[in-house]
C-alpha cells in the first residue's frame, strides 16, 4: 500500500477541516460514540485520545476522564479548541500539535489511549501502535475505532478501487488488520463491528 506522508495528512485535514463535521464527522457518529463509552467504561482518569480533529468526541467523554488530545493539523485543533471553549469542557486538559506515531509524552504516562478514525490514515501504522503502547501504562487499555478493507465480495472491490485516491480522502481505503499489527488474527486483541452497518471496528488492545 502506498503510505500518505506528514505533509500529505496536513494537507487533506487543512483542505477537510471547514467541512469535516458535517461530512465524515456524521457517517462516523454512532461508532464514535461506541468508541468513547467503551473508554468510559474502563478503570483510569488519564486519556490520551490521538488525532483528536475538530474534537467531535470531546463532549462523549465521562466528567472524570481527563483528556489529552493530539493531532497533527493545526486547522482540525482549532477547531476543537473552539469546541472546547465554546462548550466549556473542562475534563479536556490540553489539546496539543504533535505526531501521534512520535509524541514527546513519557512513558507510562496514561491508562487510556483512544484513536478512532486514526489508524488507517497515518503514515505508519505499525510506529503508531508502538508509541501507544510505550505511553500506556502496563495494565491499560489502547482502544482503535477504524475502517478495515472488506475480507471479501463488492466493498472489498471497491475499497480496493479506492485505494489510488488515498492522498485526496486523507485515508487508506485498503487499510488491513496486518497493516497495524503486521498479521491478521493478533492475539489478545478484540475485534467489534459497530454501525453503520459494521463499516468500522472497534478494536480494544489491552496494554
Ligand atoms: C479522520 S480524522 C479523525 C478525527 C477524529 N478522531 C474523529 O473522530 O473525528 C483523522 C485525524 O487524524 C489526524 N492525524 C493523522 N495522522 C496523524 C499523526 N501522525 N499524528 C497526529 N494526528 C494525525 C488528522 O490530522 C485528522 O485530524
Amino acid at each position: 500500500m502506498t503510505r500518505l506522508d506528514l505533509e500529505a495528512v496536513r494537507t487533506a485535514y487543512r483542505r477537510q477541516a471547514p467541512s469535516y463535521d458535517y461530512v465524515f464527522g456524521l457517517v462516523s457518529r454512532a461508532a464514535r460514540k461506541r468508541a468513547v463509552a467503551a473508554v468510559n467504561d474502563l478503570p483510569g482518569t488519564r486519556v490520551l485520545e490521538v488525532g483528536v480533529g475538530t474534537g467531535l468526541a470531546l463532549p462523549y467523554y465521562a466528567a472524570d476522564k481527563r483528556v489529552t488530545g493530539i493531532d497533527l493539523s493545526a486547522e482540525m485543533l482549532a477547531r476543537a479548541r473552539e469546541r472546547v471553549a465554546k462548550q466549556g469542557l473542562a475534563h479536556v486538559e490540553a489539546l496539543l500539535e504533535r505526531d501521534a506515531e512520535a509524541t514527546d509524552f513519557p512513558a507510562a504516562g496514561f491508562d487510556i489511549a483512544a484513536c478512532m478514525f486514526v489508524a488507517s490514515v497515518v503514515p505508519n501504522p505499525r510506529a503508531l501502535l508502538a508509541e501507544l503502547r510505550r505511553v500506556v501504562r502496563p495494565g491499560g487499555h489502547i482502544l482503535f475505532v477504524t475502517h478495515f478493507l472488506a475480507d471479501s465480495g463488492p466493498r472489498r472491490a471497491i475499497e480496493r478501487g479506492l485505494a489510488p485516491l488515498s492522498r485526496a480522502l486523507g485515508w487508506h481505503p485498503d487499510f488491513a488488520v496486518s497493516d497495524l499489527f503486521g498479521q491478521d488474527n493478533p492475539p489478545g486483541v478484540d475485534f467489534t463491528p459497530v454501525p453503520p452497518a459494521g463499516i468500522f471496528t472497534l478494536v480494544h488492545v489491552p496494554r
